[in-house]
């Protein structure tokens, strides 16, 4: 409803995963670099985890546009299956059909390593990527593991790539998924954004939407990274409606009164206090340190 009042021919704020929106921060080209490097390795699996909203699906998606066009992808967005039910996913991925009446862990199996390497020999790569791997069963990883089992002398027939919250880290530290962990070839950690990044972050949606980035003050740019700590999906919902309170009170620029304000319904005001106050924090530890050395080279050069 503020489109019009901003001059934006879009939400620059949306949180629709809409590629034209997409910014490749330093981080995320270095994660996009991680997978496809390890892709091209030998090994079984490669990981990407980051703390919820960091990115990670917009990374995964960017990276499944990059895939050479003989690869044959298999996307499970949805894990919470037991291990029947995700080979049969895998089935309906990969395009094999199957007799539902013979459906076991066996039948799959030999259906998917079968398809396995019928593309092999006809020059086709395999790639099953695995959305919200936390949710993962280890009975389940663990079938994938016997998945990834086929293999030339150079390289696996089938290479998964798990996307998941930091719990996936934890899930594959278990003493019985120890030999999938060590087929990693590839991890990457998606970080938040620093504060440089959310303001190029910012001004790169708005630019799409025909936008810039002075339709908010500086002050409240630097809020923006203050409040959300750098997690792209919380710096639009944020953005999004500081714009709307900032077209409501009819104020051309966003300012930072505002922002907090958008920030206290958004994410609570406790929250907003907290995060406020842990900057504070910072700031007075930086000041005393600061002070207690210039008091000693004071005493000592009086000395
Ligand atoms: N690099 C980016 N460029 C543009 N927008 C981004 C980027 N990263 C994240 N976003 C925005 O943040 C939203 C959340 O990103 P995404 O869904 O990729 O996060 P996620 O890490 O997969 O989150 P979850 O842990 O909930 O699965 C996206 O819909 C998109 O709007
Ligand atoms: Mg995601």
């Amino acid at each position: 409803m503020y489109l019009n009042y901003f001059g934006l021919n879009d939400n620059p704020f949306s949180i629709a995963p809409n590629p034209d929106y997409l910014y490749m921060s330093p981080r995320h080209k270095e994660a996009l670099a991680h997978l496809t490097f390890g892709l091209r390795e030998s090994g079984g699996f490669v990981m990407l985890t980051g703390e919820v909203g960091t990115g990670k699906t917009t990374v995964s998606r960017k990276l499944l546009q990059q895939l050479p066009d003989n690869t044959q992808v298999a996307m499970i967005l949805n894990p919470t299956l037991s291990a029947i039910e995700l080979l049969a996913t895998v089935c309906d991925e990969l395009g094999i059909s199957y007799d539902p009446d013979k459906a076991s862990l066996k039948y799959f199996t030999d259906q998917i390593l079968s398809r396995l390497a019928r593309n092999h020999q006809s020059g086709m790569n395999t790639v099953l990527l695995i959305d919200e791997a936390q949710h993962l069963m280890p009975e389940v990883l663990e079938q994938l593991r016997l998945l990834t089992n086929l293999e030339t002398n150079r390289e696996k027939l089938l290479k998964v790539v798990l996307i998941g919250q930091p719990e996936l880290q934890q899930l594959l530290k278990r003493n019985e998924l120890r030999q999938l962990a060590q087929r990693i070839t590839a991890r990457y950690h998606l970080l938040p954004l620093t504060a440089p990044e959310v303001s190029a972050y910012m001004a790169h949606r708005l630019d799409v939407a025909q936008g810039d980035i002075s339709i908010f003050s500086p002050a409240a740019v630097r809020t923006v990274h203050r409040i959300t700590a750098g997690i792209p999906r919380v710096i639009n919902l944020l953005c999004d409606r500081a714009l709307t309170l900032s077209f409501t009170k009819q104020h051309a620029v966003v300012k930072k009164s505002v922002l907090l304000a958008a920030g206290e319904q958004i994410l609570g005001e406790d929250v907003i206090a907290q995060r406020l106050r842990g900057q504070q924090t910072v700031w007075m530890t930086v000041v005393l340190i600061v002070s207690l050395v210039l008091g000693f080279l004071a005493g000592r050069w009086y000395v």
